[in-house]
């Protein structure tokens, strides 16, 4: 009954990991398989939506149905969010976004020197927070879209505070609708098949816990967004 939820609405999802080029031969990555991602484009697009993948570097081959923009650097998924999500009715920012990247792009490669032991220092610059732009801009536009902005968070909890609690104040900084919140302290989720979620919600303190294949907590979270989409609390 639920399989056509999202008939007809606009679905933009970015996956995967950004690269952060040093020098022609390196850069900075991170563990992102982007089976999430692609998992909830598949799901998305079963459900009737109509999907556009904007995908970073991933371990696994896209389907073929998806349509997809690829990217590498976080600068790159930025642009790319920032026009197609434009007229879309979800957002849903499953990919790793690298939070810094190089000041400098080596132009060749970086060498080391034969005579001694030094190593260069690499200089960092922060990434723009995506999620965080597209939330502002869709505050100062009459238009309200994207109607649904959705995160992820990675959290391993801390000493003081458990990773649902961090999540809580991450989906109140973020300003998201809903943030998918994974705890990472055991490295679940990065690469693997299946995943455990928790879904914040912004409109009440519903914690929706999920747990299973990665397409199965695609569900859960798509069916959220819908019910959300069809009745909306304010
Ligand atoms: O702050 P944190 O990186 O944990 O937030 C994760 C969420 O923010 C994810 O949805 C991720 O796609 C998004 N993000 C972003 N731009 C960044 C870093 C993260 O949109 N530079």
């Amino acid at each position: 009954p639920n399989s056509l939820a999202l008939d007809g609405k606009r679905v933009v999802i970015t996956a995967g990991g950004t690269r952060e080029p040093l020098d022609p031969v390196r850069f900075l990555g991170n563990k992102s398989s982007g089976k999430q991602g692609i998992a909830l484009a598949q799901v998305a697009q079963r459900m009737g939506a109509e999907v556009k993948l904007i995908c970073a570097h991933v371990d696994i081959d896209i389907p073929e149905d998806i349509s997809t923009v690829r990217v590498s650097t976080g600068l790159e998924l930025k642009n790319q969010v920032e026009n197609l999500s434009r007229d879309a009715d979800i957002l849903i920012m499953a990919a790793a976004v690298a939070d810094f990247r190089p000041v400098a792009y080596e132009e060749f490669k970086i060498k080391k020197n034969a005579d001694t032991n030094d190593a260069p220092t690499i200089e960092l610059v922060r990434n723009p927070d995506i999620l965080r732009e597209i939330v502002v801009r869709r505050q100062q536009e009459k238009q309200q879209q994207p109607a649904v902005i959705v995160g992820f968070a990675a959290e391993t909890g801390s000493a003081e505070k458990s990773y649902l609690s961090l999540g809580r104040e991450k989906l109140v900084r973020k300003g998201c609708d809903f943030l998918a919140v994974n705890d990472v302290s055991n490295n679940a989720g990065f690469g693997t098949d299946s995943n455990a979620l928790t879904i914040l919600s912004k409109f009440n303190n519903q914690e929706i816990h999920c747990e299973g294949t990665k397409e199965e907590v695609s569900s859960e979270l798509l069916l959220a967004v819908a019910q959300h989409l069809s009745e909306p609390l304010t």
